[in-house]
This record gives C-alpha cells, structure tokens and sequence, in this order.
C-alpha cells in the first residue's frame, strides 16, 4: 500500500494488482493491473475520484486512513463497472457524510448494482463544475467511454483530467507516471482493442473534445498517468480515425494441416505482394494480440476448417469476438477445407454483421489443398492486392 503525488493536493489513492490475469472473465492481463483512485483537496472540500475493484477495497481505506483523511465531501463516480465503483459501500462505511456525484444514467447504475440510495447521490450535467475550494471538478458526459453512463473529470486549476476507462492501459506499475512510453503505448494499444473499438465513432469526438481542454496530465483509472498527454491523444487519434493499412490479419485453426498448407501459401503469396501479415493459430494465440493487430487491419482472412456442418469452435470464437469489437478492417475473406459439405463460409460472414466489410471471393475447397487450391490462393492474394490499392494504401 502506498500513495502518490501528481501535484500538490492531488493525491493517488488506488491499489495496484500485480497477479491479475484475466479481466471480464474474457481480456488476458499479462501485464496485471491497477485501479486508480484520486483525491482532491480543495481548500473547503475533498473530493475521491472513482474507487477500486472490491477485492482491493481494503487497500483503498487503507491509503486513505495513511494520509490522515478524516472526511471526504464527494465521491466523484465516472464510470459504474465495479472495477471502479465496486469499492463504494465501503468507502460510504468508513465516510457516511460523503455525497456521490455522477450523471443520471450512472446513478440509475449503482442503484442497481451496488443498491446505492437514489437520495446519496448529486447528479451533474454536461460542462457543470463541482467547487472544492481552490480547486474546481468540470465533468464531461461522454457516453460509451465502455459504458453508456461513462463521463469524465477535469480539474482545472491543475489541469488534470481523470477519464476513467478512456486513454487507460491494463499495466501494473511502481511508478506513477508513464515510464516507458513504447512499453505503455504497446499495452494501451491492447486496452483501446478489447475495450474501446466497438465505440471508436463516439471516441473520435471525446479525443477532440478532451485536446480542446489542453490536459498538464491525463490519468486514468488502470496504469500510469500520463505526465505527456500527447503521446495517448496522438495514438487515439490514429486509433479511432477511419485510416487502415496495408495489413492482413489471418485467425486460423487447422485440425489435420490442410487449413495450415493454405495459410502458409496465402500468408507467403501476400508477403510476395508488398502487404504485411499477422496470422493467428487460434489454439495458441492470446487472444488480446488478435485484437490488437485488427486495429489498423485492412483485410481479415479467417482460416477453418469445417466440423460436421460448419466453421470449427475456435475460429467462431476469434469471428465473434471480432464482430463485438467491431474493428475499421473493411475486406474480409475465409479459406479452408471440408469432407462432405456444411455452410461454413456462409456462418463466418454471417456471424460478422456488425462490421461492414466486403467480402472478397473465399477459398473453400473439398479435401486436401491441392495444386489448383494454390492458386485460387495467388488469385485470393491477387484480389486483396487489388483492394488495397484501390483504397490507396499501396
Ligand atoms: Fe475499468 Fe469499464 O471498467
């Protein structure tokens, strides 16, 4: 248990998790975790600025009973996942004087998920400020920030912005600040994939609105703050604009090496073309960098063979998750093989309507791959080639 300072009377309070691997039950953390939590002393009040996962409320008490802090006059809730608001029964325990403020959306949230009282909490809105004193709290109402009650917290004596989940990374640190910027990017490149592409339209227009502020720092509720704030707001701006490169992402499963023969032909042919190449064998691949690389993916090729009557459980998971996360990759394709019939091309494409794609001829062939499979495998590359280069990324 320790605290940081980010600037006179600005405290961190939260609990870094080292050991945590998986997050929703769903997201690998190789990297751990942290839940940030902020105070704010104000020269009249103080205010906590989101809380911790329930597991480390303790932690949290903790670091707030360590800085001697015997009242807090507001709990500031941006976001209503328990990650962040998990830990606030307790804190009302141990400081019952204490209002929540938050938007209406995310107070109707804690009543329902954590039974707060309706009446505990002052509801703010869009642009309103909350006065400490010297120091004053302006939120942002930014919804699908992850959820649809997300918003954000300013404080502009400082000029330190709290965003909760938005600009965060999944990365368990000693330090405060960002130490290594390559490091941090890399594993909020893998956050912003899992958490925040399904709402990259909405992103775009938080990202612009958050540089009009002219943040000193950014910091989030999960990994270090930001003391350089250009470094994130530059990668969301590359993240969330509609450009895509000249990249193909191949998530693929083979059961007896005919599906793998086609993935290595199609992967060396697209090389041979000048395009860049990620394939995925989905039986060993952490999902998580699956989802990176459909960041800035032009085209996706999925690799399956067929079981029974359609695409193998494992691709249909990579194809699902891909079809939430709902990535800017604007061809797609499938290639594999089958025995005796199914639809499996039909359930891939099918399973992918929340992602507006063109779908490029597949490969699908009966049996083995054989010589006339290669090349509808040059002609399959052929075609992507000719794509990229009518969207000008060649
Ligand atoms: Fe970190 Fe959406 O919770």
């Amino acid at each position: 248990m320790v605290t940081h300072e980010l600037k006179p009377g600005v405290l961190w309070v939260g609990a870094t998790d080292f050991d945590r691997r998986m997050f929703d039950e769903l997201i690998p953390l190789p990297n751990g975790t942290s839940y940030n939590s902020y105070l704010v002393q104000g020269s009249e009040k103080t205010a906590l600025i989101d809380t911790v996962d329930p597991s480390k409320e303790y932690e949290l008490i903790a670091n707030l009973v360590r800085q001697g802090i015997t009242r807090i006059d507001y709990i500031v809730v941006n976001h209503a996942e328990q990650d962040h608001s998990g830990s606030l029964p307790m804190v009302l325990e141990f400081f019952p004087d204490a209002m929540i403020v938050t938007n209406e959306k995310c107070r109707e949230y804690i009543a329902d998920l954590l039974h707060i009282p309706l009446d505990k909490v002052k509801i703010i809105r869009d642009g309103e400020t909350l006065p400490l004193g010297d120091k004053t709290l302006e939120f942002l109402i930014t919804p699908w920030t992850h959820w649809p009650e997300t918003q954000l917290t300013f404080l502009r004596e400082d000029r330190i912005l709290f965003p909760c989940d938005l600009f965060g990374a999944h990365f368990a640190a000693s330090d405060l600040f960002v130490q290594d910027p390559a490091e941090i990017y890399r594993s909020a490149k893998r956050y912003y994939a899992e958490i925040m592409m399904p709402f990259r339209n909405s992103i775009r227009g938080y990202v612009e609105r958050v540089k009009a502020l002219n943040p000193e720092m950014i910091a989030p509720s999960h990994g270090p703050v930001h003391q350089h704030p250009q470094l994130i707001l530059d990668a969301y701006t590359d993240w969330t604009s509609d450009v895509v490169k000249n990249e193909v992402v191949i998530p693929y499963v083979s059961m007896h090496g005919s599906t793998q023969k086609m993935v290595d032909h199609l992967a060396d042919a697209l090389v041979e073309r000048g395009m860049t190449v990620r394939p995925f064998n989905l039986t060993k691949t952490d999902i998580g960098e699956l989802a990176i690389a459909l960041v800035d993916a032009a085209t996706i090729v999925v690799g399956t063979p067929t079981v029974i009557f359609g695409p193998h459980p494992t691709a249909m998971y990579a194809v699902y998750l891909t079809n939430l996360l709902k990535p800017k990759v604007r061809f797609v394709s499938v290639i594999g093989s089958y025995t005796w019939g199914g639809k499996t091309v039909d359930a891939v494409v099918k399973m992918l309507d929340h992602v507006k794609v063109e779908v490029l001829e597949p490969v699908y062939v009966k049996g083995a791959a054989d010589e006339a499979t290669l090349q509808a495998l040059d002609r399959l590359a052929d075609d992507i080639l000719a794509k990229h280069k009518e969207a000008r990324l060649v």
